[in-house]
C-alpha cells in the first residue's frame, strides 16, 4: 500500500478516494459499534472512523485496544465532514496497529516541570511540532540570505582556549591533562577565515556559564556568527538589518498557518522591514532617564532598559557606540567618540531583550595590544588571534546572532527553552 501525508487529505485533494496514512493515535474516543481516533503525522491531524461493520472483527479488536501513541496504519476513503477537526474524515476499511502503546504519561493539564522532564514525549506535542517547524525555517533562511549574499558556511572549534566575550563565564573543560573550555562564540576562529574567503558564517553552539536563571538565557544556545571582509560599521548594520528581516518575511509566508494556530499575526513578522531604527547608546541613556530609569553613561543596556526602550515598538531597534568599558576588546574604536566602540546591539520588539551583538573589527594590531592592556588582559592568550591583523590586515566587521531568542519572539514564547528541543539552563539538562 502507499501513503499519504495527512495535510493532502486535509487541503481536499483526495475526498472520495481510498487512501493509505500511517501516523500516531492523538486522540481516542470508543463508542459502540464504533472508535473514533484522531490520527497525526508531521503534517496535521485527520480524524478516522472505524466502524464494527466497516472493517474485519480482528481489526475492530485491535481498534478497541489501542490507546493514544499507538502506531497505526489505516486504509479507508475520505469524506467531507464539517463536524470533524479539519473538515474530512477517513472511513476505515482496513487497520493495523505497528505498535501498541503503553499508557501515554502526558494527559491535559500537566505542570510545566512534568512536560520538561518529559520533553522526550513532549515533542510529539502540536506546539512543539509548531516550534521545531518555525525552528527549521529560521535556519534554513538564515542560510540562504547568507548563501544568495556571496558568503560561505564553514565551522569552528567547540573546544577553545582563551575567553571571547568578557563578562559571560566560560564552562571549563578537562582535556588530556590541560584545561580547555567550551566556546563562547565561534567569532575568533571565524575571522581568520576570511582572510582566505572574504565572507564567511557558521551555525552552532555558544556555551554560557552564566548563572542569569531569567527566561531569556541558556547555557547552550544556536549561535549563527558572520564575519565580513570590506565591511565597516554602517555595512555590518545593514547586513544584520537585511538578514533579519529576510528571516521574518521567510518565517510569515512559509509559516504563515502555524503563527495563526497559535494566534500571532503574521502582519507582526511581514512589517519586520529593513533599515531599521538607529539609536546611539549615548541617546538611549538619556531616553530611558527620561523615562524615570536610574541609569546612568557607561552602565550597559540591560533587561530594564531594555524593556523601556523597546516596549512600544513594532520593530527591531539598533543601539550603537557602546562604551568601551561595557565591550569587547576586540572592536573598533570610534574615531567621532574616544569613550566608545563602533559596535551595536540589536533589540526586539515589546521587550524581548538582545538579539544581537556586533562590531566593526579592530583591524590594527597595535591598537588591540592598547585595549589588552589597559583592561589588563594578557595579550600572550591572543597570540594568534593578533596575527592575523599583521597580514594584509582588511576592514572587517560581524555579528551574531541569537536564534533561540529570535524564535522566541517570532513566537511569544514565555521561557527561551521553550524554542529549543531539548534545552539546557542552569537548572535544567535532562533528558
Ligand atoms: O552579544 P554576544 O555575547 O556577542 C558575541 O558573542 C559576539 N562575539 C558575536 C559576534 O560578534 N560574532 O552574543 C550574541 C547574541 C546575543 O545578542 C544574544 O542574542 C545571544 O547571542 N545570547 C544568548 N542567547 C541565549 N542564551 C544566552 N545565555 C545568550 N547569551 C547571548
Ligand atoms: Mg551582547
Amino acid at each position: 500500500m502507499s501513503y499519504i501525508h495527512i495535510d493532502e487529505i486535509l487541503e481536499g485533494k483526495h475526498e472520495g478516494e481510498t487512501v493509505g496514512v500511517r501516523g500516531w493515535v492523538h486522540r481516542i474516543r470508543k463508542q459502540k459499534n464504533m472508535v473514533f481516533a484522531l490520527l497525526r503525522d508531521p503534517s496535521g491531524v485527520v480524524q478516522t472512523v472505524i466502524k464494527e461493520s466497516a472493517v474485519s472483527e480482528e481489526d475492530y479488536a485491535d481498534a478497541e485496544k489501542m490507546l493514544i501513541e499507538s502506531l497505526v496504519s489505516v486504509k479507508g476513503t475520505v469524506k467531507a465532514d464539517e463536524r470533524a477537526e479539519g473538515g474530512y474524515e477517513i472511513q476505515v476499511e482496513e487497520l493495523e496497529v505497528l505498535h501498541f502503546a503503553e499508557e501515554f504519561p502526558i494527559t491535559e493539564d500537566q505542570s510545566i516541570e512534568f512536560l520538561n522532564d518529559n520533553r522526550h514525549l513532549w515533542m510529539r506535542s502540536r506546539t512543539m511540532t509548531n516550534v521545531l517547524k518555525v525552528r527549521d525555517e529560521v535556519f534554513r533562511s538564515a542560510r540562504e540570505y547568507l548563501r544568495d549574499n556571496g558568503f560561505y558556511e564553514t565551522t569552528s572549534p567547540m573546544f577553545v582556549g582563551t575567553m571571547g566575550e568578557e563578562g559571560a563565564e566560560l564552562f571549563t573543560v578537562k582535556y588530556f591533562g590541560k584545561k580547555m573550555y567550551l566556546t563562547q562564540t565561534s567569532q575568533m576562529h571565524l575571522e581568520p577565515q576570511l582572510f582566505a574567503l572574504e565572507r564567511v558564517f557558521t551555525l552552532a553552539p555558544s556555551f554560557r556559564g552564566e548563572k542569569s536563571r531569567t527566561r531569556k538565557h541558556l547555557t547552550e544556545y544556536w549561535h549563527l556568527e558572520a564575519e565580513e571582509a570590506w565591511c565597516d560599521h554602517d555595512c555590518n548594520i545593514k547586513r544584520q538589518e537585511e538578514l533579519i528581516s529576510h528571516m521574518c518575511q521567510s518565517v510569515a509566508t512559509k509559516c504563515e498557518g502555524i503563527l495563526k494556530e497559535m494566534e500571532i499575526s503574521p502582519e507582526r513578522l511581514f512589517r519586520i522591514e529593513s533599515p531599521f531604527e538607529r539609536m546611539t547608546y549615548d541617546k538611549a541613556i538619556e531616553y530611558c532617564q527620561a523615562e524615570g530609569l536610574d541609569i546612568s553613561w557607561g552602565e550597559d543596556i540591560r533587561t530594564e532598559a531594555e524593556d523601556i526602550l523597546t516596549k512600544d515598538r513594532d520593530s527591531f531597534l539598533v543601539i550603537e557606540c557602546y562604551p568601551k568599558e561595557i565591550k569587547s576588546f576586540y572592536m573598533k574604536h570610534n574615531p567621532e567618540d574616544p569613550r566608545t566602540y563602533l559596535n551595536n546591539d540589536l533589540l526586539a520588539p515589546e521587550g524581548y531583550g538582545e538579539i544581537i551583538g556586533g562590531s566593526q573589527r579592530e583591524d590594527d594590531a597595535e591598537k588591540i595590544l592598547e585595549n589588552l592592556r589597559r583592561i589588563g588582559d594578557d595579550p600572550k592568550k591572543y597570540e594568534w588571534y593578533i596575527d592575523i591583523r599583521r597580514y594584509g590586515s582588511v576592514v572587517h566587521s560581524g555579528f551574531g546572532v541569537g536564534l533561540d531568542r529570535l524564535i522566541m519572539w517570532m513566537l511569544k514564547l514565555e521561557h527561551i527553552r521553550d524554542s529549543v528541543p531539548f534545552p539546557r539552563t542552569v537548572t535544567r539538562v535532562y533528558p
